[in-house]
């Protein structure tokens, strides 16, 4: 083999090793069935050159259906016509505009936190955020589902790490009374989510903060899936977490606007200390450009829409509704309370069968496979939207038909 040729080999080789239910494919659709909505042209794929019908999405995370709210078409419109459509430079050479600093301090205002930043994606913003409050010197400490976004931020800051159970706060302490005890004056970080997005559950919130607290050790929590949905008015389950009236702090939330709010881009908010420390040495902050003035004005539209009419409690009843009606219907009840009801199958190709069978039915939903998840729990990934039409529910459980039994 020549040396010049072992790149190629290598990728061809970890190809190769895919199984074919767990190969993934790109495939565009049209989504349909959300009332009042723009059938989107979607571009051809290689892999799916002919787009079939639209399909009634049951996979997105636009979870108040904002993405085609008319004022944050329009406030994305009105942003690009004036801002133009990216921002040309970062934050600290010219990208700035006025949109950024309107949504940073709307959100830190809405949050009751002392500053937010925006970033480009939330990918951008878990990285930023981990190597902020960790480095080579440091221990984190991880739930063992957080977001790959996060463990890459562990892995760019050089930090030790450990996971712990998923949700399961005495194996957290343990690991905090451990590390305490053999470095008293290791730097700690903690890393959850409020709402894990392939499992649809939430740590308790409060009680974890309160631990992380006892221990001195920072706490980052990722409120991607929670933000316009759970918590008071959809200002997530770490709102009021600051430090403040006895509360314990949460030192870092990262929040994205790729989900509830129908746009893309995503944010850090915190304390002055932690934020300054960001704009003057977070690479992920200083070295990418600005976010996109549209997107920006997209957000801040999406936020008066959810400050003005929270939808996330009307959301929460019906996703109540549906995880019974999944239940009545034989099917394991799905875990959590938020909009995301992952359907527990097991094995993957179960999992794939029933994503083809919603599919020949007019529903988009999308199994779920390791390694996204642990082997042995491929799941149909269920998702709720606000906008979705009356009688989803019912065509999902026709679709469905009877649970496979075991
Ligand atoms: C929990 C979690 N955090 C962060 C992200 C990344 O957000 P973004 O899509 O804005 O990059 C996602 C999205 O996939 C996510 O699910």
């Amino acid at each position: 083999m020549s040396s010049s040729t072992q790149w190629r080999d290598d990728l061809q080789r970890q190809l190769a090793s895919i199984a074919p239910e767990r190969r993934r494919a790109l495939r565009s659709f049209r989504p349909a069935g959300a009332p009042g909505s723009l059938e989107s042209p979607t571009l051809p794929t290689n892999s799916d050159p002919n787009p079939a019908a639209p399909l009634l999405d049951l996979a997105s995370n636009d979870y108040l259906g904002l993405s085609r709210h008319p004022s944050l078409v329009a406030a994305a419109q009105a942003a690009a016509a004036g801002e133009g459509v990216g921002a040309g430079a970062s934050r600290l050479v010219s990208g700035s505009r006025p949109v950024h600093a309107q949504l940073e301090s709307a959100l830190a205002h809405w949050l009751g936190r002392e500053r937010v930043l925006l970033f480009p994606s939330g990918f951008q913003a878990n990285l930023a955020a981990v190597t902020a409050l960790a480095d080579r010197h440091s221990l984190v400490l991880a739930d063992r589902l957080i977001h790959h976004s996060l463990l890459s931020g562990v892995r760019a800051s050089g930090a030790r790490l450990q996971r712990f159970a998923h949700n399961d706060l005495a194996a957290l302490e343990q690991r905090l009374q451990a590390a305490r005890r053999e470095r008293p004056n290791q730097r700690l970080l903690v890393l959850s989510e409020s709402l894990f997005s392939m499992q649809g559950t939430s740590p308790e919130v409060g009680a974890l903060a309160a631990l992380c607290a006892s221990h001195g050790a920072a706490l980052l929590l990722d409120e991607a899936h929670a933000l316009g949905v759970l918590g008071p008015g959809g200002r997530g389950l770490g709102y009021g977490f600051n430090g403040e009236d006895g509360r314990a702090e949460i030192a870092l939330i990262s929040g994205t606007f790729g989900k509830a709010f129908g746009s893309g881009g995503a944010f850090l908010a915190g304390g002055s200390l932690v934020m300054e420390w960001l704009l003057q040495f977070s690479g992920p902050f200083r070295y990418t450009t600005a976010l996109a003035p549209p997107l920006a004005a997209g957000a801040l539209a999406a936020l008066a829409c959810i400050q003005a009419d929270p939808r996330g409690q009307a959301l929460l009843q019906r996703a109540a509704r549906w995880r019974s009606a999944l239940e009545a219907a034989g099917w394991p009840r799905p875990p959590g309370t938020g909009p995301i009801l992952p359907l527990l199958v097991g094995d993957d190709g179960r999992a794939l069968a029933l994503q083809q069978r919603l599919e020949a039915a007019g529903l988009l939903s999308v199994a779920i496979r390791p390694p996204t998840v642990p082997e042995g729990t491929a799941r149909l990934r269920l998702v709720l939207r606000h906008d979705l039409p009356e009688g989803s529910l019912e065509r999902l459980l026709a679709a469905l038909g009877a649970p496979p039994c075991n």
